[in-house]
């Protein structure tokens, strides 16, 4: 296959970044031939197709497809696509797709998944080989988001664990090889939640798969977090229980009375809560008094002890903790994912599926012991929570983490609880970690994206406000790998309506450092923020 390299310079910003560029010359039987002669074992070829910028794909193929949401997606740049089914055994098997970009940079990247599915990411694939990598996505083992396909299956617990990831990663570099001719020169991988589980256990476990982890909102911990999201449904219960707190108005009294105690202690009252472990909630000044006949505007003792259940940290059998609390501020989402709404359909899937292989278990009776029973079995270490990256550390590679202080989902409590789990781990102090390991708060982000704060860092194509690397995790891991630019803040940015511009920018501190603001009256400009210890 014949290519030419040239080098070229983009300017993002401030910041170089060089890269050695290859061109395909002729794309169209190159992906043809590919598709042929792609021998590699374990791997069927599904589809070789060329396709140039702007083809408007579809995606609603049956296989429970549907419920991943995606319907259909724009190619950004020309490329050869392959989608495979590459088999992990003989009862279990991913769909893999490779993008591989006709004007490639030589960089790898592999795309992660999300909550308990089962779906291709496909956006996050059009967004990274537009940026030129070289890009894999996986189902991480079975299709669609229910947990189903775990039933009497560790074949697929094991796929969706680390093997999915793994596998697609070394196929993926492979034909990335036969493709251009000559390997990739890094390897990069971009994901959230589960898929920041998955980039964490690939530091954990395959060290040498990626040079740089970009891995958002970790469900690491993961059967304790997946036992913490059952507790919900017990602390509140239905319409029928005095602890129900009903969606709607007292959530926003709750919110509102977080704020009151807790959006100061960074300097600024601007409804975005900087430091959420600063905040002790007490919601007993909600409490009514006696003789209150409107319960409109107040919460009952029923209601409050609910309420700080929610907000207390969730110890085991053995007295230890087993996740954190859920933090403060992020209830106007979390109203109607956790407190509201029934049991977490994530965790019912896990017991039901995984730990019991019951189909008939009863999500109101969870307790503590089933979280040890989760715990003690850990299939294929799903768990995630080594604190050694000594071994990730030796091949240079880089870790930038990220997690929203919004968290509706997975509580940002834990990201500095591992963290300080890799310190002690390791014995290393902040200032070590750094070579290798940064982790940086995003004040008022959701679970990965969305939110009252500055959340766009471009980590995902929809939440890009520049290609500048300070304003782009992805491309500030790049810059940190290549050209040893590791991240000091991450510029994040709030766009109220995109039309309208600009909303304000934020500098989000490296932990454990913690956003100040020292000028209340331009709480809006960055400069009015600092990181303090
Ligand atoms: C892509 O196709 C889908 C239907 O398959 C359509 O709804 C969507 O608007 C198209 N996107 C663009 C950008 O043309
Ligand atoms: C998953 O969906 C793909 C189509 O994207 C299909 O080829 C594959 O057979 C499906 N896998 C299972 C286990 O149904
Ligand atoms: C789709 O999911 C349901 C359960 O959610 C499962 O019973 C069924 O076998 C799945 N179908 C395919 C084709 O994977
Ligand atoms: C599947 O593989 C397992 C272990 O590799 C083996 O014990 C089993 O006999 C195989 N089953 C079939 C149907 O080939
Ligand atoms: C390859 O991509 C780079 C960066 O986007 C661009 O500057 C260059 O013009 C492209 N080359 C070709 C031949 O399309
Ligand atoms: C509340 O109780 C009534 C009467 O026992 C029952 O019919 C209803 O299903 C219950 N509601 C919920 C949400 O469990
Ligand atoms: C109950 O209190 C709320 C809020 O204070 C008020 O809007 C509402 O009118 C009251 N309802 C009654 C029946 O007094």
């Amino acid at each position: 296959m014949k290519f030419f390299s040239q080098y070229l310079i983009f300017l993002h910003g401030l910041t170089t970044l060089t890269v050695a560029q290859h061109i395909v010359t002729d794309p169209v039987a190159a992906c043809t031939k590919l598709g042929a002669s792609l021998a590699i074992e374990n791997v069927r070829v599904n589809l070789a197709q060329y396709l140039p910028a702007g083809t408007n794909i579809s995606l609603t193929q049956n296989y429970n497809l549907s419920s991943c949401g995606y319907i259909s997606q724009v190619i950004p740049k020309d490329i050869c696509r392959v989608a495979m089914y590459v088999s992990t055994s003989n009862r279990s098997g991913i769909t893999l797709e490779t993008w591989l970009p006709t004007n490639w940079t030589g960089r790898f990247l592999s795309t992660g998944n999300g909550g308990i599915g089962g779906c291709i990411q496909y956006p996050d694939l059009a967004y990274t080989v537009g940026l030129g990598f070289a890009t894999v996505g996986a189902n991480n083992g079975h299709n669609g988001t229910s947990g189903h396909a775990f039933y009497n299956n560790l074949e697929v617990v094991h796929d969706f664990a680390d093997r999915s990831l793994h596998t697609g990663v070394v196929v993926g570099k492979e034909i990335t090889k036969q493709y251009y001719g000559t390997a990739h020169k890094k390897s990069y991988y971009l994901g959230c939640s589960t898929g920041g589980r998955q980039g964490f256990k690939a530091v954990q476990s395959y060290p040498n798969d990626f040079d740089g982890v970009v891995a958002g909102a970790p469900a690491i911990d993961f059967t304790h977090l997946t036992s913490w999201s059952a507790t919900f449904y017990t602390i509140f219960g239905n319409s029928n229980d005095s602890t129900y707190v009903p969606a709607g108005g007292l959530w926003a009294l709750i919110h509102q009375e977080i704020l009151n105690q807790c959006d100061g202690m960074d300097g600024v009252l601007d409804g975005i809560i900087e430091d959420p472990q600063m905040c002790q909630f007490r919601p007993e000044t909600l409490q009514c008094p006696p003789g209150t006949t409107n319960f409109t505007a107040c919460l009952t003792s029923a209601q409050v002890g609910a309420v700080r259940e929610a907000f207390t940290d969730f110890y085991g059998v053995d007295g230890k903790i087993i996740y954190p609390r859920m933090q403060p501020g992020s209830e106007l989402t979390a109203e109607y994912v956790y407190y509201t709404t029934g049991p977490f359909p994530y965790s019912v899937d896990w017991f039901r599926y995984v730990v019991y292989n019951d189909p008939s278990w009863n999500a109101a009776t969870f307790n503590r012991l089933d979280a040890k029973a989760a715990a003690d079995q850990n299939p294929f270490n799903i768990q995630t929570w080594n604190g050694d990256l000594s071994a990730f550390r030796a091949t240079g590679g880089k870790l930038l983490t990220y997690h929203g202080q919004a968290d509706f989902i997975i509580s940002s409590d834990n990201s500095p609880r591992y963290y300080n789990h890799v310190s002690r781990t390791m014995g290393l102090p902040y200032s070590d970690l750094d070579e290798f390991y940064r982790f940086f708060r995003i004040s008022g982000m959701g679970h990965c994206n969305g939110g009252v704060g500055a959340h766009a860092i471009g980590q995902t194509a929809a939440e890009v406000s520049t290609l500048d690397p300070q304003n782009n995790v992805l491309l500030r891991m790049v810059d940190w790998v290549e050209n040893g630019n590791g991240p000091v803040t991450v510029t994040g940015t709030k766009y109220d309506d995109r039309s309208q511009g600009v909303s304000f920018t934020r500098n989000h501190c490296k932990y454990p450092l913690r956003n100040f603001c020292t000028d209340s009256a331009n709480y809006k400009s960055p400069e009015s923020w600092t990181c303090i210890e």
